[in-house]
């Protein structure tokens, strides 16, 4: 989808917000957001989702739930929900498509927030008749943030260390995982991967790794331990890889760098590295 600016900007720009002025959304701009929803509904690896625009008022009111988020949010008066079937890569195109729909509101000058966590996933259920066949990964609230963040929120982002990203040489490699890819080396790809290096992540744990080879980018996962354990099929870090995916997409075309998600595991494996997940084949 078409934005007015740019991708680039737009993913430099985006923070977690979590403190929102209390005030409706006027017609236009949930018209506005309700489009931008319909246009992501498959994801990279074919999974449907199907998002929805909630109002915290009207779930409350028709389904009686309170849309709990453990006082992580403050002022939010709608969230975006979604579910997608508990199927093979569900969660990547799930944190796929949300983080496009995620930057498409940063656009618009709206917050948001990824809660993996710190929501009550019964609300939405209820609210979205969920079956036992779908998962519901992650929401966000969306709205007009305060200017300033709350000295709650400050500690939230103190604790995850929100404004610092690991390293090049921690998270990019190339042939192998002995041999860092470093920024001076990255030439036209350099913008691309520092896109991806800025994405959002579940307690900013960063768990993607980057293997280049001749003409391929190999997405690997770097598992955190005793990290995810929301149960049935929600994997926050393979949310992460689909994050991940959308900036790496997103940089890639603003950029006119040609390129195809497909799989084609190199297999070259590292004690350090837990499991591959997809390649952007150029
Ligand atoms: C998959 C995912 C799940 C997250 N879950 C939560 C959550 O439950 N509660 C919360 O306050 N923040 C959550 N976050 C926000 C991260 O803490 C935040 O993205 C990270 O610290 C980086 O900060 P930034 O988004 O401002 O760049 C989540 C982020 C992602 C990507």
């Amino acid at each position: 989808m078409e934005i007015e600016s740019s991708y680039i900007e737009i993913i430099k720009k985006r923070q977690s917000k979590r403190k929102f002025i209390n005030k409706d959304l006027d017609a236009d701009q949930i018209k506005k957001i309700n489009t931008i929803i319909q246009n992501y509904t498959i994801g990279p690896f074919g999974n449907k989702v199907e998002f929805k625009l909630i109002e915290k008022k009207i779930a409350k009111e028709n389904h009686k739930v309170k849309l709990g988020t453990y006082g992580f949010i403050s002022g939010a008066r709608y969230f975006i929900v979604g579910q997608v079937k508990n199927r093979a890569n569900a969660n990547e195109d799930y944190g796929f498509l949300l983080e496009n729909i995620i930057l498409q509101l940063t656009a618009m000058d709206l917050g948001t927030c990824w809660l993996g966590g710190t929501f009550s996933r019964a609300d939405i259920s209820e609210i979205l008749s969920t079956d036992s066949e779908m998962i519901i990964p992650a929401i966000t609230p969306v709205g007009i943030p305060t200017d300033s963040y709350s000295i709650k929120e400050s500690i939230i982002r103190w604790g995850a260390k929100s404004d610092s990203r690991k390293d090049w040489g921690e998270i990019f490699f190339t042939d192998s995982f002995n041999k860092s890819f470093l920024k001076k080396d990255a030439g036209i790809y350099k913008e691309a991967l520092e896109m991806l290096r800025l994405a959002p992540s579940a307690s900013n744990k960063q768990p993607w790794r980057i293997l280049k080879s001749e003409d391929a980018f190999h997405f690997y996962l770097k598992r955190t331990q005793g990290y995810n354990k929301m149960g049935k099929g929600t994997d926050l870090q393979k949310l992460d890889i689909g994050i991940a995916m959308s900036h790496f997409e997103l940089a890639c075309k603003e950029l006119k760098l040609k390129g195809e998600w497909t799989n084609m595991n190199p297999e070259i494996t590292s004690p350090e590295i837990d499991e591959y997940c997809v390649t952007w084949k150029i």
